[in-house]
């Protein structure tokens, strides 16, 4: 596997690979590698000649400096990682002047928006980072495919607008959640949590599944009501928001209409850890 440690060294790589008409499959992550990590990159081996990975803890989509700080960081672990997967061909991991070479800053997107909705009402500016980090990504890469986990729904929506809106010639493919036994998603922000807490969280999970069964007899506030409650019960959790939206506008919903697909997303506060999960609503 090539470890591609600067813009430089990336586009000779690049530009080789384009030179004998390799498909490249791209998966960018923030380091603090995990099992939800591998699934995208088997789920690119399919598909691609060639599989890249990017590890970059983009500053910019950080609104909390302290969340910045505390954000697990451990590459040479997480170069191990790939190398004994075997899934990969190549990781770039840049500096920040390689991604930002004037100011450390987002760029201004709109995404019609899906910007609005729930992450983005949490966390002011953070899908203006994303934006930014993925698109330069995508410039430097230049994957045919590129694969984001659908734990974080709402910004694999804004990366397919993005690409549409900039007309990007790639193909963004969303990758289904990938759970612990337990249920709980998988997610850099787990390694923050003490054993006990991790399995208390599986309720994160129970709570969706029965919002699923409820959504068949149930309106939309009572089910909100029955989360409150179940998170109410538990010790050290904060429910910071539960809701169910529309999956294309991503806007909140409080009635099913028949022609329409929706999904329930929460995000909960376990000991400080923000964690965030959703389920497609069946
Ligand atoms: O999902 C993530 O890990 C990040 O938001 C991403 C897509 C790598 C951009 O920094």
């Amino acid at each position: 596997m090539e470890v591609l440690k600067n813009k430089k060294t990336l586009q000779d790589f690049i530009e080789r690979q384009k030179e004998m008409g390799k498909r490249i499959g791209f998966a960018p992550t923030m380091g603090a590698l995990h099992k939800g990590h591998l699934s995208l990159y088997e789920e690119a081996r399919k598909e691609n000649d060639l599989v890249i990975s990017s590890i970059f803890v983009n500053p910019t989509q950080f609104n909390n400096p302290e969340d910045l700080e505390k954000y697990p960081r451990d590459v040479n672990r997480d170069i191990l990682i790939l190398q004994n997967s075997g899934l990969v061909d190549a990781v770039y991991i840049p500096e920040v002047a390689d991604i930002y070479p004037e100011k450390t800053e987002s760029q201004h997107y709109d995404f019609d928006g899906l910007e609005n909705e729930m992450e983005g009402k949490s966390r002011p500016g953070h899908f203006d980072g994303v934006g930014t980090v993925v698109e330069e990504l995508f410039r430097q890469i230049q994957p045919d495919n590129a694969y984001f986990g659908e734990k974080d729904f709402q910004q694999l929506a804004i990366i397919k607008k993005m690409v549409e809106k900039k007309k990007l010639p790639i193909k963004i493919k969303g990758v289904s959640i990938y759970r612990a036994e337990s249920g709980l998603a998988l997610s850099s922000r787990n390694q923050r949590l003490h054993e006990d807490r991790k399995e208390a969280s599986k309720i994160i999970y129970e709570a969706l599944k029965k919002v699923d069964s409820w959504s068949k007899t149930t309106t939309i506030p009572d089910i909100k009501e029955k989360i409150q409650e179940i998170f109410d019960q538990q010790q050290g959790m904060q429910l910071e928001y539960f809701l169910i939206a529309d999956e294309e506008t991503l806007k909140e919903t409080d009635f099913f209409h028949e022609d329409r697909s929706y999904r329930a997303f929460i995000v909960v506060i376990v000991d400080g850890v923000r964690l965030i999960d959703n389920m497609h609503l069946s």
